[in-house]
């Protein structure tokens, strides 16, 4: 199964990609991720992303779309994947299509979690990840059972750079400017999902496994 799970910053990709590749067994392929983990190893491209993400401003395209075009081209996504976070603009959703059409492949499912702007600015200044597992907590919504500690692993939590408010408020900008495009492109092959992602957690899955599971 093919699926790119779409939403805003803070709509709960993340969250809900935990659990939707546990129930699945598919690999979860995040863009921000992958970028992040270039970022911590200092790569060229980490260099390059970080002066983008530090602003809230988006990957040029040209480099988002190399690194997704070759993780899609490893072993584990031959038998599906879960795209996070990808594509986020026309160009890239045009690419993808192209993509998927020379590996024989195409998408099954085109899930976008809507939340309210005003939501996502508390959700994203609350966050707190963990370095070990990549698991995220909500002071408010979702804290681990001890402050600070991963639940799983018993990580030390952190914020993201990019999760102070100054880049919050343009991150969301930048964010909605591009999405609707990207709605469009996806509602016209009739493969969009819409899911009222201000329910709680477990119900926004329930409602995500429901359409999976067909
Ligand atoms: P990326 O890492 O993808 O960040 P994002 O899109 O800004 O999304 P987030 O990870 O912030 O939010 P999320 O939707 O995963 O929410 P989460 O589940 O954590 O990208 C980072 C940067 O990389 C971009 O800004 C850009 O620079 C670059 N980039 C990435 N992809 C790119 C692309 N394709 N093109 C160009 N550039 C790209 O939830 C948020 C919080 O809310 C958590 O604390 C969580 O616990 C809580 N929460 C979740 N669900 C609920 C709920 N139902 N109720 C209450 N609380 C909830
Ligand atoms: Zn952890």
């Amino acid at each position: 199964m093919n699926i790119i799970l779409m939403g805003l910053p803070g709509a709960g990709k993340g969250t809900q990609a935990e659990r939707i590749v546990e129930e699945f067994q598919i690999p979860h392929v995040s863009t921000g991720d992958m970028f992040r983990a270039a970022v911590k190893n200092e790569t060229k491209l980490g260099l390059e992303a970080k002066s983008y993400m530090d602003q809230g401003l988006l990957v040029p395209d040209e480099i988002t779309i190399g690194i997704v075009r070759e993780r899609l081209g490893n072993d584990d996504c031959k038998n599906g994947f879960l795209l996070d976070g990808f594509p986020r603009t026309v160009p890239q959703a045009e690419a993808l299509t192209e993509t998927l059409k020379e590996m024989g492949q195409s998408i099954d499912h085109v899930i976008n979690i809507q939340v309210s702007r005003d939501v996502l600015i508390q959700r994203l200044t609350g966050r707190w990840i963990c370095p070990v597992c990549g698991s995220s907590y909500h002071t408010l919504f979702h804290p681990p059972k001890e402050a600070g500690i991963c639940d799983k692993d018993g990580g030390k939590l952190y914020q993201r750079d990019d999760d102070k408010s100054e880049v919050v408020t343009q991150r969301l900008d930048v964010n909605i400017a591009q999405a609707q495009p990207l709605i469009d492109y996806y509602a016209q092959q009739g493969l969009l999902r819409n899911i009222d992602g201000e329910q709680e957690i477990d119900a926004v899955f329930a409602e995500i496994a429901s359409i999976l599971r067909g």
